[in-house]
């Protein structure tokens, strides 16, 4: 009863990503998810990946539309990229609490206090302050984009995970900002010894945005998608990650002979999660909750991702 209930939702959801699907193709649009997204969002998209594939997508797409399951900063880089596509996101409150920790008027009073040089800012952040960045960087290829600079010294933005991480791999002078990703900086040492007690032939892979006595302990540091892309090509057959819980869907489903166990339960992040099957339709449908960045903010911010993409890191 109950196994033959599971079928029929699951045939039902199907159905629905079809039909949203089709919809889509109607309205000569591209659906982008990330790798945290729910299961049947990341299902329905046309691509999934990490903030640096789906940034490079939304470059080259000739869609008219974008429809990007993921956070504000996420639809506001796409727009930033195609100012004449329409980027909607399918829910306007879908923000990102690291991004929320910096402001445009908050990163001029911190470069007015240091001596000139380059500030290097994550894509978790909103495109006033990427437009007062020299340059852009992922997860993905923050060091690369690092030693690209000339100048042994920068001011690195929000995340001061990530720019101790930078620091730590390039030698640099890195300058912080003291803010984070409440979903990774659960992650506690303790929940990380746990979960190697409970499987103990597993890998440990760490997202870089967690604290640094975490990446300490890992076996892999990588964005979502470089662990993807580790564990496919990996000897081992199990893994402990170390980030947003969504990663579990694709990791299984392109993986599933391998198992997967998520390094603590807290790791979910709300934001990440608020897109439903309807939200995206009801967008398709009425083409609503565009995200639109104005044309003073993102000439100079487009600068700043340009200068990241044509590095190709
Ligand atoms: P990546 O997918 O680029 O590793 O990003 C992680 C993240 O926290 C996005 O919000
Ligand atoms: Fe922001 Fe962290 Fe959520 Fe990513 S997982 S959107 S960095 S709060």
């Amino acid at each position: 009863m109950q196994a033959e209930q599971t079928r029929r939702s699951a045939r039902e959801i199907d159905q629905r990503i079809e039909k949203i699907k089709a919809l889509g193709k109607r309205r000569n649009a591209i659906i982008l998810a990330h790798n945290y997204q729910p299961p049947e969002i990341q299902d329905l998209a046309d691509l999934c990946g990490d903030s640096l594939e789906l940034s490079r997508k939304a470059a080259q797409t000739d869609a008219a539309v974008i429809v990007f399951c993921g956070v504000h900063f996420m639809a506001e880089t796409a727009s930033i990229l195609s100012p004449r596509k329409k980027v909607l996101l399918p829910r306007l409150d879908a923000g990102c609490l690291m991004a929320d920790m910096i402001t445009a008027e908050s990163l001029r009073h911190k470069i007015a206090s240091l001596p000139p040089m380059p500030v290097v800012t994550y894509v978790n952040s909103t495109a006033d302050v990427k437009a007062l960045s020299t340059v852009c960087c992922t997860s993905a290829n923050v060091v690369q984009v690092v030693n690209s600079l000339s100048a042994d010294e920068m001011l690195l933005t929000p995340d001061r995970n990530l720019a101790r991480y930078a620091a730590a791999r390039t030698g640099k002078k890195i300058h912080i900002w003291e803010g984070y990703c409440p979903t990774h900086e659960w992650l506690k040492p303790a929940d990380v010894a746990e979960a190697r007690a409970a499987h103990p032939q597993a890998a440990f892979l760490a997202h870089p945005e967690c604290r640094p006595e975490i990446l300490e302990l890992a076996d892999v540091i990588a964005s979502t998608s470089g662990m993807l892309r580790h564990v496919a090509q990996a000897r081992e057959r199990e893994f402990i990650i170390g980030t947003e819980q969504g990663l579990l869907h694709p990791l299984q489903k392109a993986n599933p002979d391998k198992r997967f166990y998520p390094a603590s339960r807290k790791m979910i992040c709300k934001n990440m999660k608020k897109i439903g099957l309807d939200d995206v339709e009801h967008c398709l449908e009425n083409l609503t909750n565009e995200v639109k960045v104005p044309e003073p903010i993102r000439l100079p911010a487009l600068k700043a991702v340009e200068r990241m993409i044509a590095m190709n890191a």
